[in-house]
């Protein structure tokens, strides 16, 4: 495929001019849809991920409603744990739980190693039916947890406010922290190059909640581990490197890597681009509240981040984080078009 055929969205990735502003929306399959709740009355959510069928159908659902630049991948960040036998459960309402959580240096050197085509392989042949599915103009996105993210859950046994088991690791033992993230971090460089053979034509990164951390706990306990993923992954595929409450770790993030930094809407777009450098790009970064207001209100906030965006070939528009669950389908709707119809250049 040509330069100029690619998807809009691989070309901005490369940060070559676009026609219109690439769009795409994190958790842009799930539960603000109906078609997603009738799959969920019929499958568990870990039966989704893990059935390449259903799962391929979910990631299609949202494509086929909106004018998206890139369909993502159905799947979660947590899957590639569940062969270290820590018990993921995705308890109803609670999210994601982890029933012998990794809190100690016996406990990380009792972890099985991750064999990742038999515990993940099902995504793999996911993608594999997505990319024959989609229109060649709609990029394939393919995901996985940033090592930090996903041992947060692994230590905390679930979501957490203040990190304080995973801190305690970190700063108590920091071999077996270093050890922890290692394996994460293989498993997943692994796991990444799987997906992108597999169909995958750029891959993002999640560090949803490394905002909890200070630069240079960052520095010292993350960004190795983050940029030997990213260093791993297939050279030519475009890599995002997300995550929240990052204002004060912009720089860092972009040390680690990534061709573009996902950021949240706590910093204006302009200044979270300059604290990156323009020589990568960026995806964001609309309030995904914003969605909950009227299509009057969404149209101001899409303008301002497109005018700080300032026509800079680079920048994808996603929201600064997911879809919310009451999100009405037609502000979704609007968004998506309205993003295309004010960023024609
Ligand atoms: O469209 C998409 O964006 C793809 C789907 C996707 C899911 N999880 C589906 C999902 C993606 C990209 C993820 C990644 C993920 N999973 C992250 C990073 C992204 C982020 O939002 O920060 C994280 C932190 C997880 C872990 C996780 N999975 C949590 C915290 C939850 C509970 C969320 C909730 O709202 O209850 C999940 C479950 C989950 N993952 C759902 C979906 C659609 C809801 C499950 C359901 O149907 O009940």
């Amino acid at each position: 495929m040509t330069s100029a055929e690619a998807p809009l969205i691989l070309r901005a990735a490369r940060r070559e001019p676009t026609s219109t502003t690439p769009v795409w929306l994190m958790r842009q399959a799930g539960r603000y849809l109906p078609e997603y709740r009738a799959m969920r009355e019929r499958h568990s959510f870990l039966e989704l991920c893990r059935t390449p069928e259903a799962a391929a159908e979910v990631t299609l659902q949202p494509v086929r409603r909106f004018a998206l630049d890139a369909a993502i991948l159905f799947a979660d960040i947590l899957l590639i744990v569940e062969p270290l036998d820590v018990g993921l459960e995705f308890a109803k309402g609670e999210g994601p739980v982890i029933h012998r959580p990794v809190r100690s240096e016996a406990d990380v050197a009792r972890l099985k190693p991750v064999d990742v085509e038999s515990s993940v392989g099902s995504v793999f042949e996911t993608v594999r039916l997505v990319r024959r599915a989609l229109p060649p103009a709609v990029a394939l996105i393919g995901f996985a947890g940033a090592p930090f993210t996903v041992a947060s859950y692994i230590v905390e046994g679930g979501a957490s406010r203040d990190y304080l088991h995973t801190k305690r690791l970190m700063y108590e033992a920091p071999g077996a922290w270093h050890r922890l993230m290692e394996v994460l971090a293989d498993a997943t460089a692994t796991y990444l190059n799987g997906q992108i053979d597999a169909g995958a034509q750029m891959v993002q990164l999640f560090d949803s909640w490394v905002g909890a951390l200070s630069p240079d706990d960052y520095r010292a306990y993350v960004l190795p581990h983050t940029r030997s993923v990213i260093r791993a992954v297939r050279p030519g595929t475009p890599v995002i490197h997300f995550g929240t409450g990052t204002a004060t770790l912009l720089p860092l993030m972009r040390e680690a890597g990534g061709d573009v930094i996902g950021l949240d809407w706590r910093i204006d777009l302009d200044r979270g681009w300059a604290a990156v450098g323009h020589d990568v790009g960026v995806q964001g970064n609309l309030d995904p509240a914003a969605l909950l207001a009227t299509p009057a209100t969404m149209r101001e906030r899409v303008r301002a981040i497109l005018a700080r965006a300032g026509g800079r070939p680079g920048h994808i528009f996603n929201l600064g984080h997911g879809v919310h669950q009451s999100t009405p389908i037609d502000h979704v709707q609007a968004l998506v078009d309205m993003v295309h119809e004010l960023s024609v250049r």
